[in-house]
């Protein structure tokens, strides 16, 4: 029986797919529309599920079946996996290929959780299973050496969740997560917003806000105009919002996030962080886009800090060099 490699990173925001030989195929939200009856039957994921947040009508629901890093409605994520996993199947076949993933999960999940992410992914059709944490991956993305006795220290900043590790022989030394992403940084935003501007917006609104004007350089002044609900008027009404005004906003989460790498690097062995401090960390996922967060990270640290420039894809990257790599592979798997 024909048999296909893929990679499947299962992010709170995004879900990527990667094909052995043909590299990220797939890239769309994490989010299903379904119509509200008994059998829940899939109207769109993705991008056009997204899309259809606030303006869906009654009889269909959205939602994002992974919430903070984790599978939350178990039904939509397999009707969501299970139509990404068609649409890079190949488009015709007599019996369908027996599907290999490599599927990025968060760090400390339980054995039971394990098991319903089998499940999971038993459903969207993938056959067979060998799961990674997500952290390892955006490493192994970075092109940090895992295997060796000092990997590196890699944090990624995603929608539901921040987690940070540091890598070293196929394993995590030491490492956290914590419940901070993109998506509590969007409902600080539309709070902000809603405070600064009084107008209430969407959520799809708020996060192109966010993207587009919101930075960590205090004096920095992107605009964008938005459409929204004034709430004093209970008109319509478009304004123009300032990405300095609503700085404040993003950057406590940040210095969160920033608090919390430095207590996770101080609580290293004395010889790891002396590696640390050597060769500097890295930080990927959607949220290091942010500009200006290098500069802040190596100011308050001291270390030096590494972005790429297309920071999230490094966990589905990693995922897709596992592919071609089956030794590093079951080295992880073992010492996992
Ligand atoms: N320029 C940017 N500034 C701040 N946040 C951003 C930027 N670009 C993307 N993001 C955020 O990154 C998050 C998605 O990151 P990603 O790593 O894809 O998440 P996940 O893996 O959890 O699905 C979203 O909250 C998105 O709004
Ligand atoms: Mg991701």
């Amino acid at each position: 029986m024909a048999r296909m490699d893929i990679a499947i990173d299962l992010g709170t925001s995004y879900t990527s797919i990667f094909v052995s030989g043909n590299g990220i195929v797939l890239h769309e939200p994490s989010v299903v529309a379904y119509y509200d009856t008994a059998k829940r039957p899939t109207r769109a994921v993705g991008v056009e599920a997204y899309y259809m947040r606030g303006k869906a009508p009654d009889k269909t629901k959205i939602v994002s079946p992974v919430v903070d890093g984790t599978i939350k409605d178990q039904d939509a994520c397999a009707a969501m996996l299970g139509e990404f996993v068609k649409r890079v199947l190949p488009q015709s076949y007599i019996i369908k290929p027996k599907v290999h993933a490599v599927v990025g999960v968060p760090t400390g999940i339980t054995v039971d959780e394990r098991k319903m992410y089998e499940e999971v992914l038993m459903r969207s059709g993938v056959d067979d299973i060998s799961m990674v944490n997500s952290i390892m991956l955006a490493g192994i993305g970075m092109e940090l050496p895992v295997a060796s006795s000092y990997g590196g220290f890699i944090a990624s900043i995603g929608g539901g969740i921040t987690e940070m590790a540091v890598l070293s022989l196929c394993g995590i030394v030491t490492g956290c997560s914590i419940n901070i992403g993109g998506d509590m940084i969007d409902r600080m935003l539309t709070d902000s917003i809603r405070g600064i501007y009084r107008i209430k917006v969407d959520p799809v609104t708020v996060r192109k806000v966010k993207e587009k004007t919101v930075s960590l350089v205090r004096n920095d002044c992107e605009t964008v105009t938005v459409g929204g609900i004034d709430i004093v008027e209970k008109t319509a009404v478009r304004k123009r919002l300032r990405g300095d005004r609503l700085y404040r906003a993003a950057y406590v989460y940040y210095k969160n996030i920033i608090d919390t790498i430095a207590s996770t690097v101080n609580s290293c062995t004395p010889a790891v962080a002396a590696e640390i401090q050597e060769s500097g960390i890295h930080i990927v996922g959607g949220g290091a886009k942010i500009p200006g967060l290098a500069a802040v990270v190596q100011e308050k640290l001291g270390l030096r800090v590494k972005i790429p420039q297309d920071s999230e894809y490094a966990a589905i990257l990693g995922a897709g060099k596992l592919l071609s790599d089956r030794d590093l592979l079951d080295d992880i798997l073992r010492h996992a």
